[in-house]
């Protein structure tokens, strides 16, 4: 049972350039975290999650890869990336790296090479194919499928040097590696070997149920009114992907223990998962879905809709019921793509914060599954007052933006509207160490501007203080190692039609654990069976001074155990 030690651990996702700079050129760096792991060993994480330092343009802020062995200036270089990781590894953590290998950066040397020439032994490393039959290549509408990009304009690039089109789902500057090239796929096994034998502990794998394209390529369907088609049927889950992710559990993985690896797969359904995440199948640990992530939004990624809590709680029930007996969930909020939970759905204002954070905090740490906790939610870290198009940094907030507005004729401050509550610079601004200048993040101008509420939201004023969001956090932390009923226990699902209240328990031979969130700023009490009983039992953990029983006060979270 060793290899599923990651059921009882906590990970913490670490995005460098925003983490801490020690170097004081305004962009987060390896040194930053190496002073920073006492912050993390006294939360009490289990692992480390490392978004990409690796050498990159930085078009999308390293998730476009020139060179998957080298560690990226900005951040440090391998000597100190040796340094960090032995740090992590004297306080009993375990770090993981991002693997991003549906695409690689346009300078990386294999795209270098692919787009020289049509015969270059490299041309077949990426998705090459001629413009649409009877157009002139270059020209609107003559790509060769009529996909949109997912940062705005079309997935398809034209290059002149030979006059043929590359495929890219993100940038232009990230074209879409050819995973049906044994080639591609042994260079990518040998880079994560490498660094396997260099001491990491695993992967979190981006977009990786993308790197299975249906073939041949074709149109998606068009939208009224949307510049371009969504061409998602012909790569998300492709036919090989299953495939693909047991070949590289055999060449990369395999016989080595204590690893984890969790893939990023936007659109995954349940049962797709069941099979990604079977442990007898060999692929991965476990998946990132999006499904509670997507639950504000109404199928319409530019819309923002109010919270309904009766939808999100059908969709973890959904993902509880269904890895149950097979698989394995991920727990998320957060993380460097997503808005600040606290004030997406919680209450950021002053009254209610501290309550609303540590309630949601509570709710997903209680689920079956290892929760991910992204650099500064353990703080309560809100959103930022974000006033114009100027205000944002994020490739996808400025590239959806122009796409809105030139193309697709919307109104800019509806646009802007969207990108205040959903844009990813949400999560991207400097985590908040201190109250001094730039909350002690760096001591040159950061890359993004700090949230202006660091005074009072920050990391010292928090491990001060008992009360605080992080105290709380390591609380949970310390009860998913205590507690194995948090771990292992079975879910059930309480007051599905409830509004207000999110309520489950937890059930291990005999010990059961009752969860209630409340998601409103009511007092409001739980109705549930057994009522008069649960108020008898063992309070384990809450967020308000004076508990009473069952009946909650805004925005409370209680977790109680009995035994049966
Ligand atoms: C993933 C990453 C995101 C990135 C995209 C392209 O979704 O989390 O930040 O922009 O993939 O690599």
């Amino acid at each position: 049972m060793t290899d599923l030690w990651w059921k009882s651990a906590v990970v913490y996702q670490i995005y460098p350039r925003s983490f801490a700079d020690a170097d004081g050129d305004g962009m987060g760096d390896l040194g930053g975290i190496i002073d920073h792991l006492d912050h993390l060993a006294e939360l009490g994480v289990d692992v480390l999650w490392l978004s990409p330092i690796y050498k990159s343009p930085q078009d999308d802020n390293g998730y476009d890869i020139s060179d998957y062995q080298d560690i990226d200036p900005l951040f440090g270089d391998l000597e100190t990336f040796d340094k960090l990781l032995a740090g992590v590894h004297d306080r009993g953590m375990k770090l993981i790296m991002d693997l991003v290998v549906n695409h690689s950066s346009d300078e990386h040397p294999w795209f270098v090479e692919s787009r020289s020439s049509k015969d270059n032994p490299k041309r077949d490393w990426y998705w090459w194919r001629p413009a649409r039959p009877g157009m002139e290549p270059g020209t609107p509408g003559a790509e060769p499928t009529n996909w949109g990009s997912a940062f705005g304009g079309p997935a398809w690039q034209y290059d002149e040097t030979t006059g043929e089109y590359y495929l890219h789902l993100f940038s232009p500057k990230q074209p879409d590696l050819n995973w049906e090239n044994p080639e591609v796929r042994e260079a990518v096994y040998a880079m994560m070997r490498w660094w396997l034998d260099r001491g990491v502990d695993g992967f979190r794998m981006d977009v990786i149920n993308m790197i299975s394209k249906v073939l041949p390529l074709t149109d998606g369907r068009a939208t009224a009114g949307a510049a371009y088609a969504d061409g998602s049927a012909s790569y998300i889950n492709g036919p090989r992907n299953h495939e693909f992710l047991r070949e590289m559990y055999d060449k990369v993985f395999a016989g080595r223990t204590e690893m984890l690896t969790v893939g990023e797969m936007p659109g995954v359904t349940v049962d797709e998962a069941i099979k990604f995440t079977d442990q007898d199948r060999h692929e991965v640990d476990m998946v990132f879905q999006f499904d509670h992530v997507w639950a504000d939004r109404g199928g319409d990624p530019w819309k923002v809709i109010p919270l309904q809590l009766t939808v999100l709680k059908g969709i973890f029930g959904r993902w509880q019921a269904g890895l149950a007996e097979v698989g394995w969930n991920s727990l998320y909020w957060n993380n460097h793509d997503q808005p600040r939970v606290v004030s997406r759905y919680g209450d950021d204002s002053p009254e209610h914060r501290v309550a609303a954070a540590k309630m949601l905090g509570t709710v997903l740490h209680l689920h079956r599954g290892t929760p991910y906790v992204y650099q500064g939610e353990e703080l309560g870290m809100t959103n930022f007052p974000f006033r114009t198009i100027a205000d944002f940094r994020d490739i996808e907030a400025l590239g959806q933006f122009r796409q809105a507005v030139e193309l697709e004729k919307k109104n800019p401050e509806d646009v802007l509207t969207v990108l205040r509550a959903r844009g990813r610079d949400n999560a991207r601004t400097p985590m908040q160490w201190d109250d001094s200048p730039n909350a002690g993040f760096s001591s040159g101008t950061p890359w993004l501007a700090v949230n202006p509420n660091y005074p009072e939201i920050n990391a010292a004023a928090e491990r001060a203080d008992p009360d605080s969001v992080f105290h709380h956090y390591r609380k949970l932390i310390q009860l998913r190692h205590e507690e194995p009923a948090v771990v292992d226990g079975d879910f059930t699902m309480l007051l599905p039609a409830d509004e207000r209240l999110y309520a489950f328990t937890r059930r291990l031979g005999d010990t059961e654990l009752l969860v209630i969130g409340n998601f409103s700023g009511d007092t409001v009490r739980a109705e549930i069976d057994d009522a008069i009983a649960w108020e008898d039992a063992e309070l384990v953990l809450t967020n308000v001074a004076e508990p009473q029983g069952l009946t909650m006060a805004p925005w409370q979270a209680v977790v109680y155990r009995r035994t049966t």
